[in-house]
C-alpha cells in the first residue's frame, strides 16, 4: 500500500516535471533542497488558485479589503509578534550520519536513519536572518517574514481609516513567507519559501466564538469549490499542547495526501494578542473606536491562513488518475491553466486556417491552445495529461457548418456547437463557482 501511495508522489513529480508545472530550482547547479521552480503551466495554475483566492475575499465579499504588504518589515515586529522568543522548533543531530531531525518526530532514542547516538536537543529558530544596508551587524539584522499576517495587522489602523470601514471587516493579503524548516520535504508540501493566502477578520470581543464558526464553514465550502473530494477533507481541532502561541482555538482544515492526513490550511482565533503586543511594543493604540457605543476597545482576530503552494500540490494529488488509456489532471476548469485546445482533424482542406482563426478569436478571452501534430486520440492524451477541460476539433463539416465538436475531459462526451457560440460556452463551463 505504502509503495503505491509513494509510487503517486513519484509518477506526479515526473509529470510535473516532464509537462512543465513544476521544476526543482538551480537544477543545472545540483538543485537547491526544498525550492521549486513553477514552470508554464504551474505558473498558470498557481495564478489561478490565487486569483480564486483573491476575488473569493475581496470581490464576492463586502467586507473584505485588500493589502499587499513588504516581506522586510521592523525587527521588532517579530519581538512583538513573539516569532523571535517562540517560533522555534526542537533539533537534534546525529553524531555519527550527522542527520538533522526534529526531535519531536524522532521516536526512539538513537538516530532512526543509522542507529547512531544523538544529542540533546536545541532550540532553532526558524526565522531567516539577513542584514539591511552595508554593515553586517547585529542593528541590521532584519527577517524575511515567516507568515504574512504581521504586515496586515500593523497596517490595521491604516486600512480602517483609508477604507472608511466599521468592524467586523476583514484584510486579505498574498505573498511570499520563509521558514527555515529542519525537515521539509514532500515535493512542494513542505518548503522553505512559499507563498501564502491569509485573511484577518477584526471582531467585536465576545462575537469571535461565531465568527470563527462563520469562517470555518465558509474556508470548507471553499476548498470543496476547488473541486477538492470532500470525503478527503476534515477539520482536524488543535489540543492544548498544539496550539500556537498566539492561539485560543485553532482548527486545521486537512486533506488526505498519499503520506497521510495533513494541514492545507489553519483557521485561528488570534483574540487580541497581536494587536495588544504592537501597542505595547510600538507605543502606538492600535484601538477601535465605536462611535455608535461610543467605546474604544481591541478587536478579536479570526485568522484564516491557506498554503498556496501546498493547496497546488492538493490539486494536482486529487486530480490525477490513471484510467485505462490514458493519464487525467481532474482539475477544476476554472483552475486549469489551458482552458481548451484546438486540433484540427487533418492539416488540409482549409481546416487548420479554420483551426487557426478559432483560436485567435479565442485567445484574448481564455488560455487556449492549438495543436496540429498527431493522431486525434493522442492529441487527446497530451491535454487529458495536463488537465484541459476541453477540446475542440476542426473537421470537414466544420467548413461547410460553421459547427465544431467539443469533448469534455472527464467524461469524454462529445457534442456538436457553433463555432461562433463556443467562447461564450466555454467563458459559461469554465467561470469559477464563487460563493
Ligand atoms: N499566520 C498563521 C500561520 O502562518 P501556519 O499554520 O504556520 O499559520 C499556515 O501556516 C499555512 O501555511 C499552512 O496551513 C500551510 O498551508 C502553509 N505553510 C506553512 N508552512 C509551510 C511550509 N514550510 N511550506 C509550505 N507551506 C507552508
Amino acid at each position: 500500500m505504502m509503495t503505491a501511495k509513494n509510487d503517486l508522489m513519484d509518477k506526479l513529480v515526473s509529470l510535473c516535471k516532464r509537462r512543465g508545472y513544476i521544476f526543482q530550482s538551480s537544477e543545472i547547479y545540483g538543485g537547491l533542497n526544498s525550492c521549486y521552480d513553477y514552470g508554464p503551466l504551474g505558473a498558470e495554475l498557481k495564478r489561478n488558485l490565487k486569483d480564486f483566492w483573491w476575488k473569493s475575499m475581496t470581490q464576492v465579499s463586502e467586507d473584505i479589503e485588500g493589502l499587499d504588504s513588504s516581506i522586510l518589515m521592523h525587527p521588532r515586529i517579530w519581538e512583538a509578534s513573539g516569532h523571535v522568543e517562540n517560533f522555534t522548533d526542537p533539533l537534534i543531530d546525529c553524531k555519527q550520519c550527522k542527520h538533522r531531525f526534529r526531535a519531536d518526530q524522532v521516536e526512539t532514542p538513537v538516530c532512526p536513519d543509522c542507529g547512531g547516538p544523538l544529542t540533546e536537543a536545541r532550540s532553532f529558530n526558524l526565522m531567516f536572518k539577513t542584514f539591511m544596508g552595508p554593515v553586517e551587524d547585529a542593528a541590521a539584522i532584519v527577517y524575511l517574514r515567516p507568515e504574512t499576517a504581521q504586515g496586515i495587522y500593523v497596517n490595521f489602523p491604516n486600512v480602517q481609516a483609508s477604507a472608511r470601514r466599521k468592524l467586523p471587516f476583514g484584510i486579505a493579503q498574498i505573498g511570499k513567507a520563509f521558514r527555515n524548516e529542519i525537515t521539509p520535504g514532500n515535493f512542494i508540501f513542505r518548503t522553505r519559501e512559499f507563498e501564502q493566502m491569509e485573511m484577518q477578520f477584526f471582531v467585536r470581543p465576545g462575537e469571535d466564538e461565531t465568527w470563527m464558526e462563520t469562517w470555518k464553514e465558509r474556508r470548507m465550502a471553499w476548498h470543496k469549490a476547488l473541486g477538492l473530494d470532500p470525503n478527503k477533507l476534515e477539520f482536524h481541532q488543535h489540543g492544548p499542547g498544539e496550539l500556537a502561541h498566539y492561539a485560543k482555538s485553532a482548527f486545521d482544515v486537512r486533506y488526505e495526501f498519499p503520506f497521510g492526513w495533513q494541514e492545507i490550511e489553519g483557521v485561528h482565533n488570534r483574540t487580541d494578542f497581536d494587536l495588544r503586543r504592537h501597542t505595547e511594543f510600538s507605543g502606538k493604540k492600535l484601538e477601535y473606536f465605536d462611535d455608535q457605543r461610543k467605546e474604544h476597545f481591541l478587536p478579536y482576530i479570526i485568522e484564516t491562513s491557506a498554503g498556496c503552494d501546498r493547496i497546488l500540490l492538493t490539486l494536482l494529488v486529487n486530480g490525477y488518475a490513471e484510467e485505462e488509456e490514458r493519464t487525467v489532471l481532474h482539475l477544476a476548469p476554472h483552475l486549469a491553466p489551458i482552458k481548451a485546445a484546438v486540433f484540427p482533424l487533418v492539416n488540409k482542406d482549409g481546416m487548420p486556417e479554420f483551426a487557426e482563426r478559432l483560436v485567435a478569436s479565442l485567445r484574448r478571452r481564455l488560455r487556449v491552445t492549438l495543436d496540429t501534430s498527431g493522431a486525434i486520440g493522442r492529441r487527446y492524451r497530451r491535454q487529458d495529461e495536463i488537465g484541459t477541460p476541453f477540446c475542440v476539433t476542426v473537421d470537414g463539416e466544420s467548413l461547410g457548418t460553421g459547427t465544431v465538436t467539443l469533448r469534455e475531459r472527464d467524461g469524454m462526451t462529445q457534442e456538436r456547437v457553433a463555432a461562433d457560440r463556443l467562447c461564450e460556452l466555454l467563458e459559461t463551463r469554465t467561470f469559477p463557482p464563487y460563493l
